[in-house]
Order: C-alpha cells, then structure tokens, then sequence
C-alpha cells in the first residue's frame, strides 16, 4: 500500500539532520515501504531538486557510511517540496491538490510530521482538519507531533483537546526519541524477557533505583528556547520520565500499545505527590558556572541547568525504595545510564573481611556506553575471605555489525506501521504535566531550595553529594564503564 509523509518545518535543522537521514536508512535497509513519498513543506521557496540537492548533501553527512550515490538517486525520486504557510488555509488546500498529482489512484496512509515551532502545533491540525486531510476515507492519517507537547500541564490539556477534534488519539503520535534508542527498548527485553530480574525488582531487595541523563554540552545558542524551559521541561518531563516509566512499571500482558502504555501510566498514577517541605527536602537545583554569560540569557535567570528530583512510587512493588532522577548540562560526562542499587545481605558473615564492600549494583548504560553491569562480591584470590567488588558485563551490541541506528528510523517506521507502542499518550504527558507543574512552581516561591552553582565538568552542584550522603547513599558517579 501506498504511504505518504509531509514534514511541516521542512527547512529546519531535524529534518535535514535527523528525518530524512532515517527515511534514507530505512530505504537503504529496505524497510521503507516501497510505494513511499516523502513530501517537506515550509514557508522557503525551493524547487524539488534545489531541496533534494541540499538534502542529499545533509544526508552524506548524517547518514554515514550507510549513504552511496546509487541509492540516494531512487530515494530522491520519492521526495518532494512544496512551499506554503502553517497560518495561511490557502496554503493546505493547495497542498492537497499538490498530493493528488503524486498519490496514486486508491488507498494511501498520509503521516503528517509536525517539526514546526511548537506554538504551531495545533493550528497546523486545525488547518488540516479544515482542508480535508485528515479525512481518512480514503485511507489512514496520522499526526506526529515533535517535543514539546505543551509546556504546562495546561497547554498540554489544551493542545490535546484541540488536537482531538481532528485526530482520534491512535492516529496521534507523540514523539520522544529517548523510546526511540535501542538500549532503552533494550529495559523491555531485560525485563520482560528474563526471570532471573523480576522476583528482585522491588522494595524487598532494592535500596534506591538512580536515573541519570549526564551532558557534557552547554545551551550554545539555544538561549531563547533554553532559559524558559530549563531542565526540568527539557529533559525530566519526557525523556527522564520514560526511563523511570519503563524501569518501574508492571509486565503488560502483550507488547501491545495500549497494554503497554496502560502499564506505564500506572506508574505515573503512583507518584507520591510533593507537599510542603518535600520541595526543599527532594529537589536539588542547580546552574552552571558561566550560563548567564552565556548569549540570549538574561542577567539574574534563575533557570535550572541541573536537577535532581527524589520521587517514591507508592505502589506494592516500589514502595519506600525512592526513585532519584538527575540530569544535568555541563557536567563531567556525557552518561545515561540507570542504576538499581540493591539492598545489603542481611548479615554479613565474613565481618571485618568484607574491607571494600559493596552492595549489588546493576547498572544499565543508555548512551553513549551501551551495556548493561552487574556489581558483585567476589573473593579476592589467595587471602583469607577478603572479597571486593567485581563485574559481569554485557556490551548491547557485541557481535552485531555497525553502531546501533539512530532512534528516529524505529520511531519513524512504527508510526509509518500504525504501531504506538513507543509514543506519548495523552494521558501520560498529562499526567507527566502534572507532576512537574508544583515542583517549578514550588521552585519559584520562597519554599523554593536554593539555586547551586556548579562549575562545569563535575557531577553538579558539591552539595548534591553531600544532599545523598545525608540520606546514607552514594551516587554512582562513573562515566561511561562498557564501551
Ligand atoms: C533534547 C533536549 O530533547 O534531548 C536537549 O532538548 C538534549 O537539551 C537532548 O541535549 C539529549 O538527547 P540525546 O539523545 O543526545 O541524549
């Protein structure tokens, strides 16, 4: 059957960097169903070869080594440009009639992609409600829509209910590229495909589970986009909460979208909410030494480049083992990875031996280390019952030729596959809204905790060690340990 994909913000940089690069791959890897249009709209006037021009140099360059002149020759048949503007409803009707002179006769499924500035998400919709194209008589229609998805718990409500008046929510596709990554689908099968993990992964045997997305980069020229949202919007609202989603959430019956999302809503469901002094008591905020002189940002912002947030799932399975999520710019390494710490043996039977002892720590690496890491007690050789710290290691992709593909080419082809499993639901990024809301407005109110400085290239602000040493733990402040 015949596919159809229009980009909106087709002259920005994550369609030349990002979307196009995976169409190419996936044509390449002949996944691309193979009666598939790619069409970019924006308001610039390009003739469809100066696009494919520029997006085949674009390509060479993001695509790698996956990229050959041959194969960029009949993927540049496919793709197509044509001008128009998101505010003018001319424009929609004219891109309509444009997709009748390159459909074919029949069935086609149309996925919009909305890569445009996100203040226009919904008037895009609305604009394609009103031209007819989201009528799906005439085969399927789906929405993508790009991060952020609001930036409030009242935006997201708003841009939900206007987006459902023309969408069903299964033709809507909320994009995270974090679900996208390889070594997080990678948490389903540890957990879901293994029962040696399962009868441990609760409160009876884990301490505490650590989450955390380290960056070594700085906001660069992303001022005006940065200083309003700042971390917490930016990284913990979607991306952080899906590992923590996936990391706590119950076996679904099926992978099966909407069994798997019932499933990770759940969790959210079971937050504890913050009151009171837990805004001071469970967050830790920081900004890195030198971001207000960075260009764009206002003198005296108070917008955080670090956090730290210490949330408890008041369920049967989590409950008192707290989750802590950190993330932060400008830090020591760039590292994502999840940490289960687990809970000392209940007596220690070789006493003063045991100098160097540890606890049992998995350690799960996202990016840019793939792996995974198990943290045991072994004897040291030749002593008495000395014993010290040793580690099993698995690296993701061992054996398995090349890097592993960027995240968008899974996201891209399941949307194009009607398959939601790993997009945002409206429930979810509501509820995700909803957690985040009190804790930005308890940091701008006197119960806020204080605004740490850090200089760059640490694991945050001094005192966020001393914050989990007062609570008898360690953060695991390793870069990356599997390469
Ligand atoms: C983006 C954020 O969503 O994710 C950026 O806006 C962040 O600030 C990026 O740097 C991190 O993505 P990745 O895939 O590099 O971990």
């Amino acid at each position: 059957m015949a596919h159809t994909i229009v980009i909106f913000g087709a002259s920005g940089d994550l369609t030349s960097r990002k979307l196009i690069p995976a169409f190419y791959s996936l044509l390449k890897k002949k996944r691309l169903p193979p009666d598939t249009n790619i069409v970019g709209v924006s308001r610039s006037e390009f003739s469809h070869d100066d696009w494919r021009e520029s997006l085949k140099k674009s390509t060479k360059q993001f695509a790698g080594a996956l990229f050959d002149d041959a194969t960029w020759d009949s993927f540049g048949a496919k793709v197509f440009y044509h001008s128009g503007d998101i505010q003018k409803t001319a424009d929609f009707h004219g891109l309509r009639e444009f997709l009748k002179t390159i459909e074919p006769e029949g069935t086609v499924t149309r996925v919009y992609y909305l890569s445009t500035m996100p203040q226009l998400y919904a008037t895009a919709v609305e604009q394609l409600g009103a031209a007819g194209l989201a009528d799906d008589s005439h085969g399927e229609r789906r929405v993508i829509i790009e991060k952020p998805f609001g930036t409030d718990l009242a935006s997201a409500t708003e841009l939900n209910v206007r987006v459902h008046k023309v969408f069903r929510e299964e033709q809507i596709y909320r994009i995270d590229h974090y679900l996208g990554k390889e070594t997080v689908q990678n948490l389903f099968a540890m957990r879901f495909a293994n029962s040696i993990f399962e009868p441990l992964w609760n409160r009876n045997y884990v301490d505490h589970v650590q989450i955390t997305v380290a960056e070594e980069v700085v906001i660069g020229s992303r001022a005006g986009y940065y200083d309003t949202s700042g971390i917490l919007r930016d990284m913990f609202q979607n991306h952080i909460f899906q590992l923590l989603m996936i990391t706590a959430m119950e076996p679904p019956p099926r992978f099966d979208s909407s069994l798997v999302r019932d499933e990770k809503v759940k969790v959210l469901h079971s937050i504890r909410p913050m009151t009171g002094g837990d805004f001071a008591s469970q967050t830790v905020r920081g900004q890195y030494e030198g971001y207000l002189n960075e260009e764009g940002v206002p003198a005296k912002s108070q917008t955080e480049t670090f956090a730290i947030l210490k949330l408890y799932i008041d369920n049967w399975r989590w409950r008192n083992s707290p989750f802590y999520l950190r993330s932060g710019k400008a830090m020591s390494c760039r590292s994502s990875q999840i940490v289960i710490q687990f809970k000392q043996p209940p007596h220690l039977v070789f006493g003063s031996k045991m100098r160097q002892f540890e606890s049992n720590r998995l350690v799960i690496q996202i990016q840019p280390a793939e792996g995974i890491q198990m943290h045991i007690q072994s004897k040291v050789p030749d002593t008495d019952m000395k014993t010290r710290t040793s580690t099993l290691d698995f690296r993701f992709n061992k054996g398995d030729a090349g890097a592993a593909p960027d995240g968008y080419q899974r996201l891209l082809l399941d949307a194009l596959n009607g398959d939601a499993s790993l997009f945002a639901r409206s429930d979810e990024v509501e509820l995700s809204w909803g957690i985040i809301d009190p804790i930005l407005a308890a940091w701008r109110s006197p119960a806020a905790p204080p605004l740490l400085s850090y200089p760059s290239g640490l694991w945050g602000p001094e005192k966020s060690s001393d914050w989990m040493r007062k609570q008898k733990r360690e953060w695991f402040d390793v870069c990356p340990i599997i390469e």
